[in-house]
């Protein structure tokens, strides 16, 4: 298959064109590198020894996606992994965070039907589902849009978007990926994440602490009704999840099909940060905080959809990913800007 990747530059996307890559299929990146480095795609072909073709332009912006289509096309499918996604900041400029996390979408999709793709495979995430008395979430949970942040509530507007143009195009694929929290990086270290700043999100942070850029380790909120206390996610190896990728377009089929990627496992913040530790070879400086607002106690997935009908489900664990992302760190301290 002959696969776009938008937002193919970033963390997800980049990881995904190596297990494209290496399944024997042809990735074309598009990106508009707010957030992401060209450097990526360079890596994605060293890791390959296959090229890996990047686009860039803004994907709201039909011409650009014709662009894509015209120089590297026809395409079998697109994969849209391309939103902006930092829930603080999507507070503070919902209007730009709809605009380009929909506008993409709309984009992708114009161009994509007329140029005569076949499947359609979007970036979700777990934060959709609603009540926690579902744990752990199947696909049939509740759903809202509802949600505590616009980037949040773009992803579901996305699902809502989706639906309905999957019913007035029967023959085209549509699959929407719920993701759980992808963690770790490729084994070779030379992709991996690069969060801009001060990282919000538990690994990328714990990282920073151990290669000595941040003081200490916060955790936000010992009182969870949980068994130490911490809150629960479900850590999914990015390898892992860009594999999902693969094994959702190999086998998608006419309609519109939800699928979670996640392990099924719960791993409280105290848990990530012990593995953490181990990877590192000593005790990380660490603070219990008041509780972050606007977090759960706990959020994980029941995977066995994705096993039954994709033949997916997870190999590594969080030791694994704990070791995968340290290796990445410590081989770019600075991430991609030190390329
Ligand atoms: C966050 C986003 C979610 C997004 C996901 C992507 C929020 C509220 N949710 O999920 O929309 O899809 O990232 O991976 O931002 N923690 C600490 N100290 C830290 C950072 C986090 O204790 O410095 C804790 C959190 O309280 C939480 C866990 O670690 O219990 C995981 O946090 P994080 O990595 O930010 O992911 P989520 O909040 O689950």
């Amino acid at each position: 298959m002959r696969v776009l990747l938008a937002g193919g530059a970033g963390y997800i996307g980049a990881h995904t064109a190596v297990a494209l890559l290496d399944a024997g299929h042809d990735a074309v990146l598009l990106d508009d590198l707010s957030g992401t480095h060209s450097a990526a795609a360079e890596r994605v072909a060293r890791i390959t020894d296959r090229t890996a073709p990047l686009v860039v332009g803004d994907i709201t912006d039909d011409a650009v996606v014709e662009k894509a289509f015209d120089e590297h096309g026809p395409f079998d499918a697109i994969i849209h992994f391309a939103a902006f996604k930092a829930v603080g900041e999507s507070t503070q400029k919902p209007l730009q965070y709809y605009a380009n996390n929909l506008g993409t979408t709309f984009a992708l999709l114009r161009v994509g039907i007329a140029r005569g793709i076949r499947s359609f495979v979007f970036s979700s995430t777990g934060t959709v589902y609603a009540d926690p008395v579902d744990l752990p979430f199947t696909e049939e949970a509740t759903t809202s849009v509802d949600l505590s942040n616009p980037y949040s509530k773009s992803k579901r507007m996305n699902e809502v978007v989706l639906a309905d143009v999957a019913s007035v195009n029967p023959e085209l694929n549509v699959t929407v990926l719920r993701y759980f929290n992808p963690v770790g990086a490729h084994p070779s270290g030379l992709i991996g994440e690069d969060p801009a700043g001060i990282p919000n999100n538990l690994m990328p942070y714990v990282s920073r602490v151990a290669i000595g850029s941040l003081e200490r380790v916060g955790v936000f909120g010992d009182d969870y009704d949980t068994p130490d206390g911490t809150g629960l996610r479900d850590y999914i190896h990015v390898v892992d999840l860009a594999e999902g990728h693969v094994a959702a377009l190999e086998k998608s089929a006419p309609g519109y099909a939800v699928y979670n990627l996640g392990t099924g496992v719960p791993v409280s913040v105290l848990g990530l940060v012990a593995a953490f530790e181990k990877a590192v070879g000593h005790e990380l400086p660490k603070q219990i905080m008041p509780r972050r607002p606007g977090d759960v106690a706990a959020t994980y997935c029941d995977p066995a959809k994705a096993a039954r009908e994709l033949g997916w489900q997870t190999r590594l664990t969080i030791d694994d990913a704990c070791r995968d992302y340290w290796h990445w760190q410590q081989s770019n301290p600075a991430g991609y800007a030190g390329v």
